[in-house]
């Protein structure tokens, strides 16, 4: 396709094809009501923080009734809104009010497992082995001579067995925590479930769906053991690990007729409504197969958030990632954190240098053509809280427990820090006590009151990199040219932007040609006085940075 000029508006794209959305933990973003969890009014009163952000949607993780062993992503119905969160009316107020504000909403969908006091689960406890109830799940006899093994070797994808026995004597199967039972995705009914659950949001008006753990519904029929699955995987959550391995519980070919039959939904309904997988599979072809043309619309690019800090490992998976989505004629997709990961900043070494790689990297994001998903609390540039053993919550830690070595996902998931100087940090009404979980004691040069008007800030560095892609690097085409790496350092054009990354020790002469954004301060080189003309010539890109910069187009 042939590039637009900067600035020019697209309207033969979908809105979703450039979009850069903003990752909303529910319990984590504002608490509207001082009970130290946040909530819906609590996301509507902070909408203004993403316009000013200048960010295209947000995604809200789940907020429908739920236990929360699994903070939402164990949900017993999925057409009401759970108290903690506010009522239906908050879910139309947010998104009536995001609409107004210009930000599409993108809601979470659950459909490999409910909660276990789903109703349906509930009837099938009661209901006994046999019977149609427990026929919408995996129920099965378990092996050995009394039926006291379970029936196959797969694991829970946080830790421990993925088979539960009920009293009367059969198992269940849950690849994440026993408090989510796995439905059977050949059973009619769960299809027809699902497909009531899209209408009903996609009548209050949401935009997509980001679809959870969108590479599992289907098991192989058989529920045969996992070859090579006596140990266990080393990863409490495993997903994330990607090495090849016999996977009957994962990305099976009939997957793919769900997402058939959900793209069709969505198209009777006005406004290019959307889907994004979540889908941990194993090559960037099978990632692709889910976005085939008439499957969903974008899948989350983990590929991106896997590689090490390196410029040949980035230059790798942009490779692979075009060559992959565009087999199947999709657009690509990027993220470098979000709430089951470890943030970016400490991913790539913490402290100063882990901030300085992660504003590098989230710069190079995003000038490459698709669209990108950020996760709350990156443009504050926070970290991984390192969150006191008593008061973990996630059930990857609690199934897995100390001698895991890993603590669980907490620490990505505490509560943002507005203004102030203590906790809570305007995160609501309530006491610092009140918090789900502890906010650190050094947050309070991260509010994002404090970082309001400093340019120095990452927040501040998040606003004009968002102003800056939505002059150039949206309307800069749909590919990448001139990707190359030379030692440590990645270059790429994109339309009329030259992106540069040093991944490495010495300083890089920066090209001629105007700056637009750089993710840290450029350095006059070696034996030549800073430049303040803006040309660039005498100045250089230090370590750990990146920069776009604007030059004359490539023949
Ligand atoms: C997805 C969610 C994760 C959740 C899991 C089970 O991976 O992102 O938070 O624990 O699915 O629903």
């Amino acid at each position: 396709m042939a590039a637009t000029e900067p600035g020019a508006t697209r309207t033969d794209q979908p809105w979703w094809r450039h979009a850069v959305t903003y990752q909303v933990y529910v319990r984590s973003f504002a608490d509207s009501n001082g009970d130290g969890v946040g909530d819906l009014p609590g996301i509507t009163a902070r909408l203004p923080h993403l316009r000013d952000l200048g960010v295209d949607a947000l995604w809200i993780t789940p907020f429908y009734t739920s236990p929360q062993h699994d903070h939402g992503y164990d949900v017993a119905d999925y057409t009401d809104v759970d108290p903690l969160f506010g009522t239906l009316e908050d879910a139309d107020e947010l998104i009536a009010r995001a609409h107004e504000l210009g930000l599409r909403v993108i809601v979470d969908l659950v459909p490999n497992h409910t909660s276990s006091e789903h109703e349906w689960f509930r009837a099938a406890l009661a209901a006994g082995p046999g019977s149609p109830e427990r026929a919408r799940y995996l129920f099965r006899d378990g092996r050995g001579p009394d039926g006291s093994e379970p029936p196959n070797n797969w694991h829970s994808v946080f830790g421990g067995p993925a088979w539960t026995r009920v009293p009367d004597g059969q198992w269940y199967l849950h690849l994440f925590d026993s408090s989510q039972p796995d439905l059977d995705w050949r059973h009619p009914e769960v299809g027809e479930m699902f497909e009531q659950v899209l209408r009903f949001w996609l009548d209050r008006g949401v935009d997509g769906f980001r679809i959870d753990v969108a590479h599992g519904l289907l098991k192989e029929a058989t529920l045969r053991d996992q070859l090579g699955g006596e140990a266990e995987p080393e990863h409490p959550h495993a997903m994330v690990e990607r090495t090849l391995r016999d996977e009957p519980m994962w990305d099976q070919p009939e997957v793919h007729d769900v997402y058939r039959r959900w793209r069709r939904v969505l198209e009777e309904y006005d406004g290019d409504r959307m889907l994004v997988a979540e889908a941990w599979t194993q090559t960037p072809e099978s990632m692709a197969r889910f976005v085939r043309p008439d499957e969903m619309h974008q899948a989350f690019n983990f590929a991106w958030l896997l590689a090490p800090w390196s410029a040949r490992s980035f230059a790798d998976v942009i490779e692979g990632t075009f060559a992959a989505v565009e087999s199947v004629g999709a657009s690509p997709t990027w993220v470098l954190s979000n709430h089951d990961v470890v943030r970016h900043p400490t991913r790539y070494g913490a402290g100063p240098t882990g901030l300085a790689r992660a504003r590098a990297a989230t710069l190079t994001m995003l000038a490459l053509p698709g669209s990108a998903y950020l996760y709350q609390g990156e443009e504050l540039g926070l970290e991984q809280v390192d969150v006191a053993p008593e008061h973990r919550q996630d059930p990857a830690w609690l199934r897995s427990g100390p001698e895991s070595g890993d603590p669980g996902r907490d620490g990505s998931r505490v509560p943002l820090p507005w203004k102030g100087s203590q906790p809570p940090y305007g995160f609501g009404p309530g006491t610092a006590e009140a918090s789900w979980i502890p906010q650190p004691a050094s947050w309070h040069a991260h509010t994002v009151a404090a970082q309001t008007d400093d340019p120095a800030s990452t927040l501040e560095f998040y606003r004009e990199a968002l102003r800056a892609r939505r002059t150039w690097a949206a309307t800069a085409g749909e590919r990448v040219s001139d990707l190359a790496v030379e030692g440590d350092v990645l270059r790429f054009r994109r339309g009329p932007l030259l992106v540069v990354l040093n991944c490495g020790p010495e300083v890089v002469p920066l090209p001629a040609g105007e700056v637009l954004v750089s993710s840290g301060e450029l350095v006059p080189l070696d034996g030549s006085p800073a430049d303040s003309e803006g040309t660039g010539v005498s100045r250089g890109l230090p370590t750990d940075c990146a920069v776009w910069v604007r030059v004359p187009p490539s023949r």
